[in-house]
């Protein structure tokens, strides 16, 4: 069976946070940055538009955000697929549940079709979705093509980096090189096709630490941190910063892939953050069924003898947690520094509550704080685009 078809046979928990995002941060984004200026929306690694089960693909969610924001912005939604099998599943699926939403489609590679999409994007805000299986990117059509494209209109990219990959490849290649004989020529191919996302071979020193074979946890945090040296290669000399949000298969398991958003915005990174928590919340369902369905907990043992799975009582059980950990975020930043702005250190200001909490988690953080007199913004309007004060 092939990754394609593995994957598109049914949504695994860990997709339900890329899609919940795919459901709402298009939309953000092209409220935000398309007045006066056109919007595209391309999703460069497109897949087959739904999974087996009928369960809509990026495509199919970038579609009805298009259809959603076209009755008050110029959008164009761009597709890429280079399996033949799956873009023509692509192409039906679009046809008849697609929408009447302005699209292109294209059968082939990303690298191969970039030049006509940048041409259509120009003048536009772009907002690309770049997901494909394991470490395909190429770490200069990104951050050349893409990151430098003028500064305005905005372009924002959100991309899937395989941490499980990373880990499993880096690992193999470091294992080899290490043994009598050194690099075969399948290690070597590896080796390069990390080099080519990657942006060089500063990864390789990163895994001396991993030291057998079966050593995976080391080799998934090494694997994170080569995600964090990633994120600031591509952003380096640039006004970009990237908001990371590593997604796990279910609590307590290591991280299968970051998704990471590239913006130059303090404003996208805040809302991003803010559909990302929203996500949070489809995700928690999604595993917790998943486990259900396996027969591996019962829905008693979790949330009484209700439903399944009951959104508002886990949430409700958790904000006061969650806009602690912000408070103690907030704080720690003002211990450096007497003011910030928290647009201006979102990731920071959420810290291990992202992908959990959201914006109004963050009020009440920021009003909690006010109240204690410890910070001078008392929460209200919109508080995150203002200084706040260390009294
Ligand atoms: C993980 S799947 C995409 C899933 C899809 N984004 C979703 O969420 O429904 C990755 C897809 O990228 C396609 N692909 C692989 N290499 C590609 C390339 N160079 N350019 C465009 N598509 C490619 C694969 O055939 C596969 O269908």
């Amino acid at each position: 069976m092939s990754a394609n078809d593995e994957f598109f046979r049914s949504k695994k928990a860990a997709a339900a946070l890329k899609h919940g995002i795919l459901k709402r941060y298009p939309v953000v984004f092209a409220s935000k940055t398309g007045q006066g200026n056109p919007v595209v929306f391309l999703d460069g690694y497109a897949g087959r538009g739904e999974y087996e089960g009928g369960e809509p693909g990026s495509p199919l969610l970038l579609s009805r955000c298009a259809e959603f924001v076209q009755g008050f912005r110029d959008v164009l939604a761009f597709f890429v697929e280079q399996d033949p099998d799956s873009f023509a599943n692509l192409e039906q699926v679009l046809r008849l549940k697609g929408g009447a939403v302005q699209r292109e489609l294209r059968q082939g590679s990303l690298d191969q079709h970039l030049p006509e999409l940048l041409a259509r994007a120009k003048g536009a805000s772009l907002f690309a979705f770049l997901d494909p299986f394991g470490p395909a990117l190429d770490f200069d059509l990104i951050k050349t093509r893409l990151l430098g494209r003028p500064n305005w209109p905005p372009t924002e990219v959100l991309l899937h980096f395989s941490v499980s990959s990373v880990a499993r490849m880096g690992r193999a290649v470091y294992v080899a090189a290490e043994r009598p004989g050194g690099l075969s020529d399948s290690d070597r191919r590896t080796a390069a096709r990390l080099d080519r996302f990657l942006g060089g071979d500063w990864w390789r020193s990163y895994f001396a630490e991993v030291t057998d074979t079966g050593d995976e946890q080391r080799a998934t945090d090494v694997a994170l941190r080569v995600a964090e040296r990633y994120a600031r290669d591509l952003t380096q000399g640039s006004a970009y910063q990237a908001v990371q949000m590593p997604v796990r298969p279910r609590p307590g398991l290591a991280p299968k892939y970051v998704l990471a958003l590239f913006t130059t915005h303090g404003e996208g990174a805040w809302h991003f953050a803010d559909t990302l928590g929203k996500a949070g919340v489809e995700w928690e369902e999604a595993w917790v069924q998943d486990q259900i369905r396996r027969g591996e907990h019962s829905a008693n043992t979790l949330f009484g003898d209700g439903p399944v799975f009951d959104a508002e009582q886990y949430k409700a059980e958790n904000a006061p947690r969650w806009s602690r950990a912000i408070e103690r975020n907030i704080v720690e930043i003002l211990n450096q520094r007497r003011q910030v702005r928290i647009v201006d250190k979102v990731p920071e200001v959420y810290g291990e509550v992202l992908g959990q909490a959201w914006a109004p988690h963050v009020r009440q953080a920021v009003k909690s704080l006010h109240r204690q007199g410890l910070i001078s913004q008392p929460g209200t309007g919109d508080f995150w685009k203002e200084v706040v004060w260390r009294p």
